[in-house]
């Protein structure tokens, strides 16, 4: 059995870390109530004293994009320092630690998909931040799996796949961007990866291929316009959307400077892991049909 010390339980990725463990793994989770990630301390504490656990995952983040632009010290907070007390603790008890990152690292100037190891240069605080927590992460801990990931979809919680849904049911005219590109990454299939390698990743040694940067996203490339028109078709087979205008970004503008090419080049999960998730229209079918089933955690 190996069991995880998870670090948040209401998000994206923590419910569906909490759905999907079986077999194999268990998942214990960790609560703002339990632990606020503003402190560092308690942190340092519920690693000490989690017991018999083989894996940390920190799957709690401050994710207000926007808002973190007149927030940066609580931003800092939860993405940077917070992950860096879990890679201290979890290097004084010799435990593996997974922090999750984003596209949003860098800048989107460049032509093609980013690999591990391109330059970073974030537009905002909240890149800013989340950049910090990979090198706090990185630094503190030898063994240490930071994975970013795009564009996180599922059945619950707050996402786009959500929002959409709301907004073409209420036949609310939409205008969508359309020139921002990235691999779409479903929720569910982040925390089958991780589910999957948790057992592998509690045996990998310090300097093992499995630790550092890693890029884990589903196949395939969109923008928020070509994901609206592919859930609507899938959710509505033969109906007419509502009216969907695609615009550039310049037609938003947001406290917080989004990256026009937010592509990541997966290929090292591949090599690394033997895996490649699949295309992310695949796991959007799969999301749809999560929504008519109730929550399970
Ligand atoms: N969502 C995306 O599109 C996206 C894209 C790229 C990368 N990521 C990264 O993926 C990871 C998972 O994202 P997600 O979408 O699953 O996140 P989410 O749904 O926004 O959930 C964030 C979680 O963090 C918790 N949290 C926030 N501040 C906290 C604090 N001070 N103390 C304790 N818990 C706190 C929240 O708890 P409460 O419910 O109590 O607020 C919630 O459980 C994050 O590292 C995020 O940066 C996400």
């Amino acid at each position: 059995m190996t069991r995880i010390l998870q670090f948040g339980a209401t998000g994206q990725l923590a419910r569906e870390m909490l759905a999907r463990q079986e077999g194999g793994v268990e998942v214990v989770a960790l609560s703002r109530a339990q632990v606020d990630l503003t402190d560092p301390l308690a942190i340092a504490r519920a690693v000490e004293t989690a017991g018999d656990i083989d894996l940390v995952l920190n799957a709690a983040a401050y994710t207000a994009v926007d808002k973190a632009e007149s927030e940066p010290d609580l931003a800092y907070a939860v993405n940077a320092r917070a992950p860096e007390a879990m890679a201290k603790a979890c290097q004084a008890r010799g435990l593996p630690l997974i922090q999750i990152s984003t596209d949003m690292v860098f800048d989107g100037e460049k032509t093609g998909a980013y690999v591990e190891d391109d330059a970073t240069k974030p537009l905002h605080v909240y890149g800013a931040s989340k950049l910090a927590g990979e090198q706090a992460v990185l630094g503190a801990c030898d063994r240490a799996l930071v994975a970013r990931v795009s564009w996180l979809f599922s059945a619950h919680g707050q996402n786009f796949l959500q929002w959409f849904l709301k907004a073409s049911q209420a036949g609310t005219p939409m205008r969508l961007v359309d020139d921002q590109r990235a691999r779409p990454t479903a929720s569910g299939d982040l925390a089958a990866f991780i589910l999957s390698q948790a057992d592998r990743l509690t045996r990998a040694p310090a300097g093992a291929p499995e630790w550092g940067l890693l890029h884990v996203v589903n196949d395939g490339v969109a923008s928020r316009y070509g994901m609206a028109k592919t859930i609507f078709a899938m959710a509505n087979p033969g109906q007419s959307p509502p009216p969907m205008e695609p615009v550039p970004t310049s037609a938003f503008p947001t406290p917080a400077k989004r990256a026009l090419n937010a592509v990541l080049d997966s290929a090292r999960m591949q090599r690394v892991f033997g895996i490649q998730l699949r295309p992310w229209e695949e796991a959007m079918e799969d999301a749809l049909a999560g929504l008519a089933e109730p929550r399970t955690a």
